[in-house]
C-alpha cells in the first residue's frame, strides 16, 4: 500500500513470509507510482515501463534492451519495524535510526486480540496541533458537552505536567460528576476522577483515565487508549487511535463520531486559520491548561535542532528532521 508520510510517498510491503519492507513509491525512471503496479513473489513491478524492484527497493528486472540494470536502478529502502500492531517507520538519516526509541504500547496487547479495534482518521491539520488536543484535556469540557466533557471540571482543575527524559506527562485529578456520558448511570453521585496523557516524541501518546468512589484511592474503573499522529504533511495527518480496555471494538464508533464531528472540525478550522505560519511567530496566548502542550512543542524543537545539526556534520547530505513515527 501506498502512504504519503512526511511529504513523501512510500510504498509499505507485506512479503510471502509476513516480513515487511517500506521502499520509496517514485520509480526513478519516469516517476510512475509503483503502488499502482502489480506485487508478486515479493517483487514489485512498475506499471508503467515494467522495471521490477524487490522488498530492498533494489531494481533486480529490466524488460528492455540487454536487460542492464545500472546502479541508479533502485529507489530509497527505510528501517521499519513491526511492533504492537503497528509499523513504525525511520524516513531520517538512516545512522540515527532507534528503534529502542519506539514506545512501549504492551497495554495494547494485554486484552482480547479479537477485541483490537484501532481507527484511523486523516485530518486536515498539522500533527502538533492533534498532540496539543490531546495533551490539552480541558477542550472535552467545551467541544463534547453532551460525551467526554466534564461540565467544567477537567477545565476548573489545574493540570500538573512534567518532564522526563524526553517523555512528557500532563495530568488532572479531581473530584465531581465526572464524563457527561456517565452521569446518568451514577445518578449524579460524585466520584474521584484522574485523567493522565503520557507524549512520547513526535506524536504518540497514551490517555488513562481512572474513575471511582470518593476518597477510596483505588479506582473501580481504568481506562486506557493509545493516540499516534504521524504527519502525512505539514498541514496534514494519520491520526491513529485505540482503546486499550475490553470492549474496544464498541467504543470505536463512538470515537471516531467524536472526533471526526468535534474535534476534527476544530481542528482543522484553527489550521486554515494558521496558514502555514510557525506556532511560535504567532505568539499564542498561554493558559494553565497549556502546560503539557508547551513542554511537548519544547521538547520536539530541542530534538529537531539536534537532528539537522547532526545531519549537517555528517558526511551524507543533510535533510530535514525526521521521527520516529507509524505510518
Ligand atoms: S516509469 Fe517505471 S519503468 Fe518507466
Ligand atoms: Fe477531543
Amino acid at each position: 500500500m501506498r502512504r504519503v508520510l512526511l511529504d513523501r510517498s512510500v510504498l509499505l510491503m507485506r512479503g510471502l513470509k509476513g516480513d515487511t519492507a517500506a521502499i520509496g513509491n517514485v520509480c526513478p525512471h519516469r516517476f510512475a507510482s509503483l503502488s499502482e503496479g502489480r506485487f508478486e513473489r515479493d517483487l514489485v513491478e512498475c506499471p508503467y515501463h515494467g522495471l521490477r524492484f524487490d522488498m530492498s527497493g533494489q531494481c533486480v528486472h529490466n524488460p528492455h534492451g540487454d536487460g542492464r540494470i545500472t546502479e541508479r536502478a533502485r529507489v530509497a529502502s527505510y528501517p521499519l519495524v513491526e511492533r504492537h500492531g503497528a509499523l513504525w517507520i525511520w524516513l531520517g538519516d538512516i545512522m540515527a535510526a532507534d528503534p529502542a526509541r519506539i514506545p512501549d504500547l504492551c497495554l495494547l496487547e494485554t486484552t482480547d486480540p479479537t477485541d483490537r479495534a484501532p481507527g484511523y482518521l486523516l485530518t486536515k491539520a498539522n500533527y502538533q496541533l492533534l498532540s496539543d488536543n490531546i495533551l490539552d484535556l480541558s477542550h472535552a469540557d467545551f467541544i463534547h458537552p453532551a460525551t467526554l466533557g466534564t461540565g467544567g471540571e477537567i477545565a476548573g482543575t489545574k493540570a500538573r505536567a512534567r518532564l522526563e527524559g524526553d517523555i512528557v506527562t500532563v495530568e488532572w485529578a479531581f473530584t465531581g460528576k465526572g464524563m457527561a456520558m456517565e452521569r446518568s448511570l451514577r445518578d449524579g453521585a460524585e466520584v474521584d476522577s484522574r485523567f493522565e496523557v503520557t507524549w512520547y516524541p513526535a506524536g504518540v501518546m497514551i490517555l488513562r483515565n481512572d474513575v471511582g468512589p470518593v476518597g477510596e484511592g483505588e479506582p473501580a474503573a481504568k481506562r486506557a487508549g493509545v493516540h499516534i499522529m504521524t504527519p502525512e504533511t505539514s498541514r496534514t495527518t494519520h491520526y491513529f487511535f485505540e482503546n486499550a480496555d475490553a470492549g474496544r471494538r464498541k467504543k470505536l464508533a463512538l470515537a471516531l463520531d467524536v472526533f471526526e464531528r468535534e474535534d476534527g472540525v476544530v481542528l482543522e478550522e484553527v489550521q486554515r486559520n494558521m496558514g502555514d505560519s510557525d506556532f511560535w511567530d504567532m505568539e499564542p496566548l498561554i493558559l494553565s491548561s497549556d502546560s503539557g502542550a508547551i513542554l511537548a512543542r519544547r521538547v520536539l524543537q530541542r530534538l529537531i535542532r539536534r537532528e539537522r545539526a547532526r545531519s549537517a556534520t555528517a558526511s551524507h547530505p543533510p535533510q530535514k528532521a525526521r521521527l520516529s513515527q507509524p505510518f
